[in-house]
């Protein structure tokens, strides 16, 4: 079946959502179809705690948050980005008020801000430790509204139709049918996320398979910064617990790290101990690991708050973790780090648009130099939302002049359905793995050409998996996932010094000359 849209949106979290809503305001007459390949809530989005950073009271100002997210970013920001993003930050939470999130107020009916490593001062917005759940539930009750928003659940985007550096819109797995459907729209927004799934150890939900950068790439995007992929210090340890993030907001809080044997550590690594900058801290645990050969560290909450302020505090963590018989009002947390943020992907100005003609790229997905080699935390709400006011108000101006162009059908050839779901199982577990011991917190060359040899031959044999078997989700984000995989490595090996989340012990130290790091077809 042949579908026609005006402005095709895929992906359903933060970014997608909220530039539907933008759109729906803005250009009424134009059609508008959101497709997402689980259900419209499961995105990064839905899962976020801590909250959505901007400058609120009159201890803050526009200055000392630029220059937070340029301390964080270690010289690779793009400084006019930052600017921009940052001093819109009110407005468009405030956007986001009006639509109905209640953020957390304390007993002076002010809203509570919280603190995150990086922040010199107190500036994020949050609804207790469930701030995404919020945000989330609030722009989906919104779009639903919305009378020229169409919206398709469990539609899987395969691969998008582009020729000669001009997109015209995709080809989309409807998993309920298991028919491929061809998609022509006369633009084509990836609102899709991150790629935490590339690692074995991730507090990222299971639709964060790099699907967007992956198709991007191939339709001719430039990829930028691939390398800087962000370790969250604290996911919750649990042989049960999949994915489980303790907020920052905690340490924000007090709350303090230790070994098995009840020390701290953090003094050690940075003066400001806790709350350094993130990348710090997750290369602070994984030395104490490598030290001590321990598995997992603590996060003490128990000692420094009462049981009162802590379920108030974090009324979402305080019952996930007594589903897995941990107290955290009584006992430390075991936590270790994990990958938790893509602060590299699809080169876009701040409006979402490419290299790509008719093709725009917003949220995680998109690498603006917002974030340079390092992300501040708090920061990537905001600039999903930044960036999809930016998008539409860039679309409303240019999409009456544009036409919607059909493309070919989705050709099958001789695809069988698949006899062997245990390559694709096996595949995936190996490209997991490997990315975790030979491109996680600590690289060395060695490692990285290892684990570029190991993609090389992994690729191979999953392209021709995708050519040979009918398609299904599964084989459509294995094939995503070894392609991101394969432009990090690529990435990694390319930049020549340690900066940011970026850490590799054969040059321990930062370049004086240090650029983006840029990565096009063919690798
Ligand atoms: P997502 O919210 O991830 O949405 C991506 C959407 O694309 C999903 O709907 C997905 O199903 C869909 N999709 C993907 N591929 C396809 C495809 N092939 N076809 C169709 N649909 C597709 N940031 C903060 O600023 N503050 C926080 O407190 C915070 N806490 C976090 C906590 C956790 C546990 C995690 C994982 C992240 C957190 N982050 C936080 C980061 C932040 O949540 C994300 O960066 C942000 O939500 C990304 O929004 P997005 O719209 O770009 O993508
Ligand atoms: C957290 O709550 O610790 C996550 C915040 C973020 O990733 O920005």
């Amino acid at each position: 079946m042949k579908l026609k849209t005006d402005i095709l949106i895929i992906g359903s979290g933060i970014s997608g959502l909220s530039l539907a809503l933008y759109l729906s305001k803005l250009i009424p007459d134009e059609k508008i179809l959101l497709i997402t390949k689980e259900g419209l809530h499961e995105s990064s989005t839905f899962y976020a705690q801590g909250g959505i950073a901007s400058v609120w009271n009159s201890n803050d100002n526009f200055e000392k948050h630029i220059q937070d997210t340029l301390i964080a970013g270690d010289g690779l920001c793009d400084e006019a980005v930052v600017r921009k993003i940052i001093s819109q930050a009110p407005k468009r939470i405030n956007e986001l008020i009006e639509l109905g999130i209640e953020f957390t107020c304390n007993s002076n009916g002010e809203y509570d801000l919280g603190k995150e490593g990086g922040h010199s001062v107190r500036r994020v917005l949050h609804v207790n430790d469930q701030t995404g759940q919020s945000i989330e539930q609030t722009l989906i009750e919104n779009v639903r509204k919305a009378s020229n928003v169409e919206i398709k659940e469990k539609w899987c985007a395969v691969n998008l139709f582009a020729k000669n550096f001009r997109c015209y819109g995709v080809y989309a797995l409807n998993q309920e049918s298991q028919e491929i459907h061809n998609i022509a729209a006369k633009t084509t927004v990836l609102a899709t996320g991150g790629a935490g799934k590339i690692y074995l150890y991730t507090t990222n939900p299971d639709i964060a398979s790099g699907d967007g950068i992956a198709m991007a790439y191939r339709a001719g995007a430039t990829i930028a910064n691939m390398e800087f992929y962000q370790f969250h210090p604290t996911c919750l340890f649990h042989p049960y617990a999949k994915s489980f993030l303790i907020t920052e907001a905690m340490r924000g809080e007090g709350a303090i790290l230790k070994d098995l044997r009840g020390n701290d550590f953090m003094e050690k690594y940075h003066p400001q101990k806790e709350l350094a900058p993130r990348d710090i801290v997750s290369r602070a645990i994984d030395a104490e690991l490598k030290r001590s050969g321990d598995d997992h560290v603590y996060l003490d909450i128990a000692s420094y708050k009462d049981s009162d302020f802590i379920k108030s505090h974090f009324p979402g963590i305080y019952n996930a973790c007594l589903d897995f018989n941990i107290d955290i009002t009584k006992q430390p947390i075991p936590v270790v780090p994990a990958a938790h943020y893509c602060c590299g992907g699809v080169k876009t100005k701040i409006d979402g648009s490419t290299e790509v003609k008719n093709l725009f790229v917003i949220g995680e997905s998109a690498c603006t130099g917002l974030h340079g080699s390092n992300r501040l935390a708090s920061n990537s709400l905001l600039e999903g939302v930044v960036t999809a006011y930016e998008c539409a108000n860039s679309l409303a101006g240019e999409i009456q002049k544009l036409s919607v162009e059909e493309f070919p059908e989705w050709e099958p050839g001789n695809a069988v359905p698949s006899t062997e779901a245990v390559v694709l199982s096996q595949n995936w577990d190996e490209i997991r793995r490997f990315m975790w011991n030979y491109v996680g917190i600590v690289r060395t060359d060695k490692r990285l050409q290892r684990a570029k040899k190991r993609i090389n031959l992994l690729l191979d044999e999953i392209d021709q998996y995708y050519w040979d078997f009918k398609i299904e989700k599964n084989l459509v984000e294995l094939r995503n996932l070894a392609t991101v995989a394969k432009i990090l490595i690529v990435s990694a090996i390319s930049r020549k010094e340690s900066r940011g989340i970026h850490y590799n012990l054969d040059y321990p130290n930062k370049s004086e000359m240090s650029r983006p790091t840029v990565i096009r077809r063919p690798w």
